[in-house]
């Protein structure tokens, strides 16, 4: 990350404020406990930081087609679904690693909430679509980015923060706290 505290937002145009990450008390991280205040590849100025309606061009849908179909859109379709998840503020948060000496997205990850009637009135955290850049794995920033949103999500109320993942992955979560709580993770799959 740039600064000492980690995070810093020079684009207005943010999904949301940057203090809901700066005041974060991330002490307690395995990152931090390592003695890192963030992983650095060489070289590289990294910058955590909320999503900005300038990503698309520094290729946030380039990084989300290494986890997924993405679909053939642009721009436009782009801003107008930024804007529509922006409108709905405190229920999704989407934080990316910037590369910034080539101003390009490396990783991202999205904490999504729920707002519950069970749990006396409870929120719930979801994380979603964590995705590191080829180039860049290896080097905590997946472990990090999960890491920031399950404080977030702690942060924020949340009862519970869950991650639906693959099985090969399951161990990765574990590292850092999940467990299986042996529940069928079920979809109907309506289109690609
Ligand atoms: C999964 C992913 C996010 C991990 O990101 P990353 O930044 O490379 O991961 P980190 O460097 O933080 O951690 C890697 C470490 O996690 C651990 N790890 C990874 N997979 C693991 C597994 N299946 N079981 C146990 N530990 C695992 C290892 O200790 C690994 O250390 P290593 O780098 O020395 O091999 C990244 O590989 C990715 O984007 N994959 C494609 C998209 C995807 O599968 N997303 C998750 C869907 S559930």
């Amino acid at each position: 990350m740039g600064e000492e505290s980690g995070y810093s937002s020079s684009d207005k145009d943010v999904l949301f404020d940057d203090a809901v990450l700066k005041r974060l008390d991330l002490s307690a991280c395995q990152f931090a406990e390592r003695g890192q205040n963030y992983p650095k590849p060489g070289g590289a100025d990294l910058l955590a930081r909320p999503l900005q309606r300038g990503d698309f061009a520094k290729g946030i849908l380039r990084l989300l087609s290494q986890l997924t179909r993405v679909g053939d859109y642009g721009r436009e379709t782009y801003e107008a679904q930024f804007d529509a998840i922006k409108a709905l503020p405190g229920m999704t948060y989407i934080v990316v690693v910037e590369d910034c000496s080539k101003q390009r997205v490396v990783a991202t990850a999205t904490l999504l909430v729920e707002l519950k009637f069970i749990h006396n009135a409870a929120k719930r955290g979801r994380i979603e679509d964590l995705v590191v850049d080829e180039e860049y794995r290896h080097l905590r920033l997946g472990s990090f980015l999960l890491e920031l949103l399950t404080v977030l999500s702690r942060e924020l109320g949340a009862y519970k923060v869950t991650r639906d993942c693959r099985p090969p992955l399951e161990g990765f979560y574990k590292n850092y706290g999940y467990v299986n709580e042996g529940q069928l993770y079920l979809s109907q799959r309506f289109r690609d």
